[in-house]
């Protein structure tokens, strides 16, 4: 009696590994095909329309079925304009008033000195407390030494220092031989933690913020996992505060921003968008890779931007009803 069940039932399974594996195979194939011909195609050809359709279909395969693993990639000034929308949003705070920032997958702190590089220089009469939070303990140990050269890019697998000028090398960093070691300036105020981006515990340990940020982790979670840490940094956000969250999936992203009621900050929004050319430069063949701002669509403005503010944050105590 049991064999007459799951017999069917087994061969069922296999049919359905065998169409999984097959369909697998042949979206390999198709996916390779397209990058040798999307490499050879002329800029122009690859802005038309319906060619960044297509692109936005192979990324939707490529992101089907990608091994999403975490990396720890970073660079000094790796979003200037968005740096340049912090210190214009900040611009008008009273003189001498205290800004509350967190800091949420700094990695080993690069995003962190340069959000203070940025706002110290710009605010020098602001008390900028930050806090710092990454999963990894290693990451952190290096955040907090402030020390940084060809270790680094060991550690990180790339150069932290691409983006920056001679100038900017001399400003932000005391040298000794190929170490740079951060200004004692731009390491005031910072603590650094070590916790889960995710977790709903962080809203009460690190309190409302003026400006949360959440920069090129998200998309390296399953959607889920993705959606949880967006919730949780709508909470850390201050009703008049700002949220700068890149790096996810904008399907996901756009979906919880509409649902939770979130208002896209238009100044730079383009710029933003492609000022992290690397990403830019990835789309479609990577899943990190973020595609090319589309102005036609409907719901644009909530789907590229990545500056949001949040509205009344949960942590506020409530009116007397
Ligand atoms: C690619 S780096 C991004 C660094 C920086 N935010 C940037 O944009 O340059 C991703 C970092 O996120 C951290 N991370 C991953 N999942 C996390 C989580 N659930 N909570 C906190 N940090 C996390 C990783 O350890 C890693 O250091």
């Amino acid at each position: 009696m049991t064999n007459l069940v799951s017999e069917p039932r087994a061969a069922v399974g296999e049919r359905r590994h065998f169409a999984a594996v097959l369909r697998r195979g042949i979206e390999q194939v198709l996916l390779k095909l397209n990058r040798r011909i999307w490499r050879r195609l002329p800029g122009r050809t690859r802005d038309l329309r319906q060619v960044q359709a297509y692109g936005r279909w192979m990324h939707a395969l490529v992101s089907r079925h990608a091994d999403r693993e975490m990396y720890l990639g970073t660079l000094f000034l790796r979003n200037r304009p968005a740096l340049e929308l912090m210190r214009r949003l900040f611009a008008d705070r009273a003189q001498g008033s205290t800004l509350r920032i967190a800091v949420l997958g700094c990695s080993v702190g690069v995003e962190v000195y340069s959000i203070t590089w940025t706002l110290r220089r710009a605010r020098p009469d602001l008390t900028i407390l930050i806090d710092a939070v990454d999963i990894s303990p290693e990451v952190l140990a290096i955040a907090e030494e402030g020390v940084y050269g060809p270790q680094t890019t060991a550690t990180v697998h790339e150069s932290v220092f691409d983006r920056l000028t001679e100038a900017e090398l001399l400003e932000m960093f005391d040298w000794n031989g190929d170490q740079g070691r951060v200004k004692a300036d731009l390491r005031d105020g910072i603590t650094w933690r070590l916790g889960d981006a995710g977790d709903r515990r962080l809203v009460q340990e690190l309190g409302p913020k003026d400006l949360v940020v959440a920069n090129n982790f998200l998309c390296h979670m399953d959607a889920p996992s993705a959606e949880r840490c967006l919730r949780n940094f709508a909470q850390l956000t201050r009703s008049d505060g700002y949220l700068f969250v890149s790096g996810v999936d904008l399907d996901v992203r756009t979906n919880v921003a509409i649902d939770l009621g979130w208002e896209p900050v238009p100044e730079l929004m383009v710029e933003i968008h492609d000022g992290d050319p690397l990403v830019r430069a990835d789309w479609p063949w990577h899943w990190w890779g973020l595609e090319p701002l589309d102005r036609e669509r409907r719901d644009w403005e909530m789907r590229y931007a990545s500056v949001f503010t949040c509205g009344r944050e949960q942590t506020e105590p409530r009116e007397p009803s």
